[in-house]
Order: structure tokens, then sequence, then C-alpha cells
């Protein structure tokens, strides 16, 4: 895919893996809409980058909102790329040290965000995209690049409800790109390992560093932008499909 006059939607693009993906994405002459809860980190992220950016306040678990935020992306036409990171994560055992249950509100929140926050822009793009003309002599008419994390995997110690989430997002990498194929969509997803972003700056710093250390090869957390250039390289490349891709130095977590 040729990215350069594209457009492309990018939920949670307001921080960290998603405006790591707005800046790779602006520079190589894609349009973005940062679509993020925060609107106002949205607005001064699309300001900043100025005519390649524009931003939309909204929820991913609403439907609407959603609708709302890939209309928007579509407007100038040849939206090709959708990109999900809106999410986060828990920590919670199976049992409670005082033997209760985990915390049923905070299982079902994680899942609505990250897996139904997922779904409800993955469909709506998709329908959009299927929309348009074809952009290529290979009848393509867009990607859907989804996030998981190593957790998917390698869940560690309290990750019960983080882990299924993202299991769950690479479940649907197969069959999602099975439905789309009829319509030249893609669909592919990112697993990270540990990445530099406001979720793990709130940990002190001989945490994040020891963090680092933990990593394969090289020794330190991701920066953002490494995230970015893979979901431009998804995009470009036009035979990367259905496929699950790790992004994280070589790591396998332990379990705590
Ligand atoms: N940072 C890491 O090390 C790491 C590792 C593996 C996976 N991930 C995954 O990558 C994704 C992005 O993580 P990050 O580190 O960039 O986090 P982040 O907190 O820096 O950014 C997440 C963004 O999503 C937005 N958001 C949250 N809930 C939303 C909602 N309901 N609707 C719309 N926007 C919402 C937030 O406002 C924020 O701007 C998450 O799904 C996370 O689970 C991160």
């Amino acid at each position: 895919m040729e990215l350069n006059g594209t457009s492309a939607v990018i939920t949670g693009g307001a921080s960290g893996l998603g405006a790591g993906t707005v800046r790779t994405l602006t520079a190589l002459g894609v349009r973005c809409t940062i679509f993020d809860r925060n609107e106002t980190g949205a607005k001064t992220l699309a300001e900043e980058l100025g005519e390649g950016a524009n931003y939309i306040g909204g929820d991913v678990t609403n439907p609407d909102d959603c609708q709302a935020a890939v209309d928007q992306a579509a407007e100038g036409g040849n939206l090709r790329i959708a990109v999900n990171c809106a999410g986060t994560g828990w920590v919670g055992r199976v049992i409670n040290k005082d033997n209760t249950p985990h915390d049923l509100s905070a299982f079902k929140f994680i899942q609505e965000l990250n897996i139904v926050g997922t779904f409800n822009v993955m469909t709506r793009a998709a329908g959009a995209m299927a929309g348009q003309d074809v952009m290529n002599e290979d009848g393509e008419r867009g990607v859907i690049i989804n996030t998981a994390s190593v957790a998917a995997f390698d869940g560690q110690i309290g990750q019960l409800a983080y882990s299924a989430s993202k299991g769950a997002v690479v479940g649907m990498t197969l069959p999602a790109a099975r439905d789309l194929s009829v319509v030249g969509i893609r669909v592919l997803t990112i697993a990270p390992g540990l990445f530099d972003t406001p979720l793990l700056a709130l940990l002190p710093d001989d945490q994040r560093t020891a963090l680092g250390q933990s990593v394969l090869f090289p020794k330190k957390l991701g920066d953002p932008k490494r995230f970015g250039q893979l979901v431009a390289h998804i995009a470009e490349n036009s035979y990367l499909n259905g496929e699950v891709i790790r992004l994280d130095g070589g790591i396998r977590m332990p379990p705590k």
C-alpha cells in the first residue's frame, strides 16, 4: 500500500503507542484522525502536527463514538488504515489475599475496553473501507491493525483480566482477516512487550530500569516510535495478513 495521501484513524492516539503511530504516519504523508477519550491530549497532539492530523474525543466502548470517529477519518476520502491502541491493564489475581474472588466489574471493564473497543472500531472501519475503490493491482482496500500484548501468551501473576482480553484480540485476528479477505482488507495484530509510555511512566525510575534490563536485546524499554514503524511497515507490505507479530526485543515474561 502506498501510504502517502491515505487517511487513518488511530484509537488511543493521544498517548503512548497510539501517539507514536500518529507521529510516524503523519511524517509519511498519512492524514491521521486521533480518536481518544482524552480529548485535550488528542487536541494538543493534533495542533502540534498541524494539517496532517485532526482529532475527535470519544470512548471506544461506545459504538456511536466509534462511527463518528470513522466518519470523520473518512471525510477527506481514502480511509485505508485503522489502528486500535486504546486500552489499559488491570492487576488482580483469581482470588484475593483473603480468598475472595477477583472483582467481576473490573474483569468486565477490561474485556469491554480491550475487546469490545477493538471490535467496535474494527467493524466500523471495515465497513467504511469496503465501500471504497480498490487502491492497487492487488485489489487492496485497507488494513486494520489491532494491539494485543505479550501478556496474551506470557500472562503473569495478576494478569488474569488483561491476558484474557489480549488473548481475545489475538483470537480475532485470523477470522477477521478471513472475513475481510473478500473485500481486500487485511487484519494484523501487534503484541508489544515493554514500552516506555505513560502506562509504565507511573513506575519509579529504578523499577523501569530493571524492566528494561529484563529485555533480551536491546536492554531497554521500547520507544513508541518502534511501534509506529511496525504499523507503517504492516500497512505498506500488502503480503502481511492474518498474523500476530510480537514486538518485544525477544522478551519472554516470567511468572512475575
Ligand atoms: N506500554 C506497554 O508496554 C504496552 C505493552 C503491551 C501492550 N500495550 C497495549 O498498547 C495499548 C496502548 O498502550 P499505551 O502504553 O500506549 O497506553 P497509554 O495509556 O499511554 O495510552 C492509551 C490511550 O488510550 C486512551 N483510552 C483509554 N481508554 C479509552 C477509551 N475507552 N476510549 C478511547 N480512548 C481510550 C487513553 O486516553 C490514552 O490516550 C494498550 O492496549 C495496551 O494494553 C502496551
